[in-house]
């Protein structure tokens, strides 16, 4: 064996290391978009993380470590003028959505609350990459978040289950459009943020247990389990237009909620 080109490959392997990388994450500040923002801190990277409410730090200490930078993705203007006031970075991730909403089933739907949904979800991550996009350095990637739904419908979701199919579709076409920058896209099933604060505390008490009980994983998914594989994106050079899912085997059970 020819162990100088041996050495030579292992040397190269790719880590998790973001040292000097400059980040945005678009929903940085609560769930998913935090635990990503942290991980890549403690990894090594400058964060700022944008939404829309900038934080004070007596509110928010924890935000000490990161730039708020303000943006609502549903303005394309003020999405291009955001990223041209940030200006060169390497990884742009999109966790942001809005609001689920009730808008009803497909036959009753209220046609406004779907398209608030799908604009602010689709075409606000649709903002992000295009104005984000030409400020990416190279071995750049942008990364964007799905759900479960995106591969098993519910009745009551259409909505939802087209709009999380649509930005994994968007990010394979801009793993070709905009190559060699890499895009992905991260399916997390159920992750037991803030997202479901809407739920009563009982409700929610409830769909813990049954993940416990029904999940192949036995636990709720956190934020640090998404973010594992947002920053193994960031870094694995050679992965691009996948979709991950990330759900602890939820796909291999009967929903449960
Ligand atoms: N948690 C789960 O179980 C789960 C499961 C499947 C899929 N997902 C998907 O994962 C993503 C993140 O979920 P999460 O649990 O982290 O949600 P989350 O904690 O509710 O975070 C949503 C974030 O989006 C920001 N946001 C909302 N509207 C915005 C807008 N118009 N412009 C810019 N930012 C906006 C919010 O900040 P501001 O209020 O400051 O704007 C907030 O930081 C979502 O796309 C969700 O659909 C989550």
């Amino acid at each position: 064996m020819n162990t100088a080109n041996h050495d030579r490959s292992a040397s190269s392997a790719p880590s998790l290391n973001l040292s000097g990388k400059k980040l945005v994450v678009v929903g940085g500040k609560t769930g998913i978009g935090l635990g990503i923002a942290r991980a890549a801190r403690l990894s090594g990277a400058t964060v700022i993380v944008a939404s829309r409410r900038i934080a004070s730090l007596e509110e928010r200490p924890d935000l000490a470590d990161f730039e708020q930078v303000s943006l609502d993705m549903r303005d394309e203007t003020a999405v291009r003028m955001a990223f041209e006031r940030i200006g060169s970075f390497d990884h742009l991730v999109v966790t942001a959505a809005p609001d689920i909403g009730t808008w009803g089933g497909f036959m009753d739907a209220d046609m406004r609350g779907v398209r608030s949904y799908l604009e602010g979800k689709f075409l606000g991550t649709w903002a992000c990459a295009r104005y984000g996009a030409p400020h990416l350095r190279a071995n750049g990637s942008i990364t964007f978040l799905s759900g479960g739904m995106a591969a098993r419908p519910k009745i009551g979701y259409a909505a939802v289950t087209s709009t999380f199919a649509a930005v994994e579709a968007l990010s394979g076409s801009l793993a070709l459009e905009l190559a060699p920058t890499r895009v992905n896209t991260i399916r997390p099933g159920f992750v037991d943020t803030d997202m479901w604060s809407f739920l009563p505390d009982q409700a929610r008490e409830g769909l813990r247990k049954k993940v416990e009980e029904t999940f192949p994983s036995r636990r709720a998914g956190k934020a640090e389990d998404i973010a594992h594989a947002a920053l193994f994106l960031m870094t694995n050079p050679y992965v691009t237009g996948t979709v991950i899912e990330v759900s602890g085997g939820e796909n291999l059970v009967p929903s449960v909620s």
